[in-house]
């Protein structure tokens, strides 16, 4: 065979399958939420080194045809591309900017500066001065090398609490309460065509709210650039705080930022209490665990009205919303399958286990039909 026919085999076997893979997973008319909202707000994903990598042949196509813009969920944390003091490990975030650009795909960072997944050596500093150097080359080393690579970065993540005062983290203790706005200082400097972020979850609540405004006038009050505030959106079936979230939307684009909602997942399963700091933890219990086999139609079509909830309150309010990200491609890679108790089988996203929409994706789709509709 020559060389050409050989090449045309190859193409020819290639184009099948990944034709076969898009009916079998998708079916040909699935809609695209990204072509769906095109003209309201970006949609993205979280997305994980499986899918950063491609080696889930159904998430690498299900994930370009449904979405516009990704955030990874681990490999950008300081844990693992700043491991040790001189030392970073950029090849998983390299990665995910080629598949970006391959994809169309825009990225957001996550994060620059966060308590939580902190590398081991940067725990153990004890001078002040140490640790501000720390901070200040982190930013700017990563910052730098990803300027004009990612489309914006969730420069601070959590650094506040339930009642809106400042958490007591590592941050706050060494630097003091100015860390958040001297964050946002360094990365406007090392990148300064990227859109910068302060990003939590709860901060639609009033207390939190209130105490995430004041941080961000803060910032501006400084001449610091911020450009948008992320609501991350890990809620609760039948306890979607819509009224809260309408205030939040109305409040926090007064001040002349974008909202995005970076991290959305409805939680399905028991849980007693709120929020997503990842430190709390719930014993595990059978009881805990009850739809290991499937989940009953009647919550499959509570999480579809949530949803639909959601997503009418959203395109209202398209004009202060940037982007709305899912926390995770399908129900099987949510991080809610092993938190706050491990070994749970959660449904919390638009996708399930075998990447089949669910109905609470068709009615997400419907939501905008109607919205549509009645303009
Ligand atoms: O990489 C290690 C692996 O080497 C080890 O063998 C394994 C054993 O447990 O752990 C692996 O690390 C896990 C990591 O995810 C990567 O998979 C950690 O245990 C696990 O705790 C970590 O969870 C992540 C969590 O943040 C940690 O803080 C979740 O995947 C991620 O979805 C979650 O994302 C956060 C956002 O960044 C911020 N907002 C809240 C959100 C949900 O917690």
């Amino acid at each position: 065979m020559s060389n050409k026919l050989k090449s045309a085999v190859v193409i020819l076997c290639m184009s099948t399958l990944s034709f076969s893979f898009s009916t079998i997973a998708l079916g040909q008319k699935t809609p695209s939420l990204k072509e769906v909202f095109k003209n309201d707000f970006a949609i993205g994903t979280a997305m994980n080194t499986v899918q950063i990598e491609e080696r889930d042949p159904k998430a690498a196509i299900l994930i370009p045809q449904q979405f516009n813009m990704a955030t990874p969920e681990n490999i950008m944390k300081a844990e693992i591309i700043h491991p040790q003091w001189d030392t970073y490990n950029f090849e998983p975030a390299d990665k995910l900017i080629e598949y970006g650009k391959k994809n169309n795909i825009k990225i957001n960072g996550h994060t620059l500066i966060w308590h939580s997944q902190l590398p081991g050596f940067a725990r153990k500093i004890e001078s002040a001065d140490s640790f501000k150097l720390f901070f200040t080359n982190h930013i700017n080393t990563i910052a730098r090398r990803y300027s004009g690579k990612v489309f914006s970065w969730d420069v601070v993540n959590e650094a506040l609490n339930e009642d809106g005062t400042m958490r007591k983290s590592v941050f706050l203790q060494k630097l003091g309460d100015d860390f958040v706005t001297e964050a946002f200082r360094l990365a406007q400097s090392a990148a300064p065509n990227t859109q910068l972020y302060y990003n939590d979850y709860n901060n639609e609540q009033p207390a939190k709210r209130a105490g995430c405004i004041s941080l961000i006038k803060k910032i501006q009050a400084a001449g610091v650039r911020i450009d948008g505030v992320g609501i991350q959106g890990h809620w609760h079936l039948g306890k979607i705080p819509l009224k809260d979230i309408e205030e939040s939307l109305v409040q926090y684009s007064a001040l002349g930022i974008k909202v995005m909602f970076t991290e959305l997942d409805i939680e399905v399963l028991q849980r007693n209490f709120q929020g997503a700091d990842v430190s709390q933890r719930m014993n595990n219990a059978a009881s805990l665990n009850p739809y290991p086999n499937g989940l009953p139609d009647s919550l499959q079509q509570r999480l579809a009205s949530d949803y639909a909830a959601l997503f009418a309150l959203f395109l209202k309010h398209k004009d202060k919303i940037a982007r709305v990200t899912f926390w995770g491609v399908n129900d099987g890679q949510s991080w809610l399958n092993g938190w706050p108790v491990p070994g749970r089988t959660n449904y919390p996203l638009l996708f399930d286990r075998n990447f089949e929409p669910k109905p609470a994706f068709y009615k997400v789709i419907e939501t905008k039909e109607k919205f549509n509709k009645e303009k």
